[in-house]
């Protein structure tokens, strides 16, 4: 029995599913935000061999799984179907055949139940991670998203709305970590295997372009591929520890520096971090040495799961049954 639940007391529980890309997410939050079970199925070996995501093997896998995974939610939660009071699912952006899945079983479950359903966008999934206990963030807030598929800065007021303040001109912030550990021979995904290479280099060996262009608080990662492409081409014997430091403090100072010029602008003294390149051990490093409070949410919590999707949908209004039944999944979200 998971903390908070009683025997014979129904709960109220909102029951959230993600299947935006390669992991497939199910997870039960309480009304209040608190987390009865977080869900996440990573597909990560079977796209491996491509070096990155294959839609359609994405797709295949989340059917296979997505029964499962939210069978294994509601049994870690302690909790049955009677216990859940509305669904939330994310919408977009993501693959289509991906969240085609998700949206598919989420409207299938919350009809079946008569149950009402919040369509989420993942990226406000990814801005409310941090409001979830036992650590939740005071309003208002920056909030720095980066992962793999996106990464953008957002003020958050209230926590049912967010307002970007800036973005990925290119490439985001995960991708560039994982093409810059490709270049260097890493295994895919890159990003922790180049965070752990860079703890035993000098990021001072090379120097890197610092990918800001213009004074605004848009972000570009590709020219900083190009860079570490052309210096392996003309020192192939450098060495790969230096690079990793070197091009990870890069990736991270053009984060920081946008972050401080963002808190500065907003006049905000709180600051969280979101998506899976939250983990990286320098990133979080030099957040907490900004000098504001930060609040960084558990890894399994930065990355893709559901508990951050049934935690956006608290403070969005659901639709009822059989209003969602029209509902698509969209690949991108106004
Ligand atoms: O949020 P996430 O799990 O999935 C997306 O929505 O993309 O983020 C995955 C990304 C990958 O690019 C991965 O390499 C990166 O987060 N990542 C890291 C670290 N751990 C994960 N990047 C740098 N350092 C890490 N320790
Ligand atoms: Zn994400």
């Amino acid at each position: 029995m998971a903390h908070g639940a009683r025997p014979g007391d129904s709960q109220r529980l909102i029951l959230g599913v993600e299947t935006s890309c390669d992991d497939t997410c199910a997870a039960l939050v309480t009304d209040e935000g608190e987390v009865l079970s977080n869900v996440v199925s990573s597909q990560g070996l079977a796209h491996a061999p491509f070096g990155g995501v294959v839609p359609e093997v994405a797709s295949r896998h989340h059917l296979e799984l997505i029964d499962a995974v939210i069978a294994d939610a509601l049994a870690r939660a302690g909790a049955g179907l009677d216990d859940v009071r509305r669904v939330a699912v994310t919408q977009g952006p993501g693959l289509i055949g991906a969240l085609l899945v998700g949206v598919s079983a989420a409207k299938a479950l919350a009809a079946a139940r008569g149950l009402p359903l919040t369509p989420v966008d993942h990226l406000h999934g990814h801005v409310v991670a941090s409001t979830l206990q036992p650590d939740p963030i005071d309003l208002p807030y920056l909030v720095l998203v980066a992962s793999g598929g996106h990464t953008f800065l957002a003020r958050v007021e209230e926590p049912g709305s967010y307002t970007v303040l800036g973005q990925t001109l290119d490439d985001a912030a995960g991708e560039a970590f994982d093409k810059g550990a490709r270049l260097l021979g890493l295994p895919y995904p890159g990003g922790p295997e180049l965070d752990r290479l860079a703890q035993t280099g000098d990021p001072d060996a090379f120097s890197f372009p610092r990918a800001a262009p213009g004074d605004g608080l848009d972000f570009s990662f590709s020219g900083l591929k190009t860079a570490l492409l052309y210096r392996l081409r003309d020192e192939p014997d450098a060495n790969r520890a230096d690079l990793a430091a070197s091009y990870q403090r890069a990736i991270v100072e053009a984060l920081t520096s946008r972050v401080e010029q963002a808190l500065e602008r907003e006049g905000l003294d709180r600051l969280a971090l979101g998506g899976g390149v939250a983990a990286n051990s320098e990133l979080r490093g030099s957040a907490r040495a900004m000098g504001v409070s930060v609040a960084v949410p558990p890894v399994d919590l930065c990355t893709d799961n559901a508990a951050m999707i049934a935690a956006a949908a608290r403070f969005l209004e659901p639709v009822a049954y059989p209003g969602y039944l029209e509902l698509d999944a969209a690949a991108r979200l106004s």
